[in-house]
């Protein structure tokens, strides 16, 4: 079966170094990766000071910089024409387009707060899909913010780790206007391999869900349904507004405070929808990593069915190619499958025995040149490790 491959780490440092040399005539100082993520469970609940579930995949993005004593920043990726080029003092909000937006986003971050950066090229390179709901941006980000803190010779802490998130969430949210919630930063700095990361974003911690998929005989399948998935366009802001819409009619500071009885008192059905899921979607995080606790992998499946019907009926976020997917794949033998990150497009994550895995990806396929819509990609998500200084 053909599934989008995360790649070989040496392999891919040698084409990024080599890429780097190619652009800028010079080999790069340092290179670092980072990965993109998938959510076990969890959905827009981040910015709701709730919880997430998600995990690193192997598929990740390299960044590899050289410092320059000019104060010049370049940032390419090597097949896209000419560097964008500046200096490392106006990289700041409204200063870079296209994706070095999100580049020069964590310049200007960890400048503010406090870093003194030099000027620098930067090269990035990776695997993880674009615009698929599997964090791309924010591997993009966390790969440069590591990259940048091996130039200027840092030791990676779990401070400086938790620092970089800061400094990525600002770069998405303050110079990229993506009005995201920290989720897919957090997750590409601090995961763990084999394992799920529960954050709790009221109380700013995490800690790591031990998965055992490989003992269970499950694999987490990965469909990108390649419908254009874009977290700055409208969707994804309303949804947040209802949602504080929804915690100032209840007089709470955020819906992790708001019980649901207190939900359902709402007067606008809209804004109760949007409520309904957060309060619930909250619940079911909860009840996921207790049932992990204990193996119920069934009664997981259970919790990501009743995930998807709540994005797709009160959140409404969800379209009909996921629709498609996650009812293809229940069908064709997965224990459970819903939508996963941001919506309006993206990806869907089936939990799958493994034998199976191969008829649920055909059984998807054929589903899809049946209904007319463009083929989908598939990948194998494998619960990896956190971003890391490579060489
Ligand atoms: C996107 C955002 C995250 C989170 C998810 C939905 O991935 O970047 O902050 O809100 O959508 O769970």
């Amino acid at each position: 079966m053909p599934y989008v491959e995360p790649g070989h780490p040496s392999e891919l440092i040698e084409a990024t170094g080599a890429l780097f040399t190619r652009a800028y005539d010079a080999a790069p100082r340092v290179v670092a990766r980072a990965p993109g993520r998938v959510n076990l469970i969890g959905e827009h609940t981040d910015y709701n000071r709730g919880l997430v579930l998600p995990v690193a995949l192997a598929h990740a993005t390299y960044a590899a910089v050289a410092g320059r004593e000019d104060g010049v920043v370049r940032i390419t990726s090597g097949d896209d024409g000419e560097p964008w080029t500046g200096a490392i003092d106006t990289v700041g909000p409204g200063a870079v387009d296209g994706w070095a937006t999100y580049v020069g986003g964590v310049l200007w971050a960890l400048r503010e707060d406090g870093f003194d950066l030099p000027g620098m090229d930067v090269l990035v390179h990776g695997t993880v899909p674009l615009g698929a709901g599997l964090s791309s941006s924010a591997a993009l980000e966390c790969s440069v913010a590591l990259a940048v803190c091996g130039l200027l010779g840092l030791t990676v802490d779990d401070e400086l780790r938790h620092r970089l998130v800061r400094a990525c969430i600002r770069a998405e949210t303050e110079v990229a206007g993506a009005p995201t919630g920290g989720m897919d930063q957090s997750i590409s700095l601090l995961a763990q391999v084999d394992a799920a990361l529960l954050i709790d974003f009221d109380q700013d911690s995490s800690r790591a869900v031990p998965l055992g998929l490989a003992a269970a005989g499950l694999t987490l399948l990965v469909t990108d349904t390649r419908v254009s998935h874009a977290l700055v366009d409208g969707g994804y802001a309303a949804r947040r507004a209802d949602c504080e819409a929804a915690a100032d009619a209840l007089g709470v500071p955020s819906l992790r405070q708001a019980t649901l009885a207190a939900v359902e008192e709402l007067t606008d059905d809209r804004v109760r929808r949007r409520a309904t899921h957060i309060v619930t979607e909250i619940e079911r995080v909860r009840e996921t990593v207790d049932a992990l606790a204990v193996d119920d992998w069934a009664g997981v499946g259970r919790l990501f069915a009743a995930s998807h019907v709540s994005m797709r009926d009160d959140f409404e976020i969800s379209c009909p190619e996921l629709d498609l997917t996650v009812a293809t794949a229940v069908e064709a033998g997965a224990i459970g499958a819903r939508m996963t990150g941001g919506g309006f497009g993206g990806s869907a994550i089936s939990l799958v025995p493994t034998e199976r895995v191969d008829a649920v990806v055909h059984a998807i396929d054929v589903a899809f040149v049946a209904a007319g819509f463009r083929a989908p990609q598939h990948l194998l998500a494998e619960p990896s490790g956190a971003a890391e200084l490579l060489a």
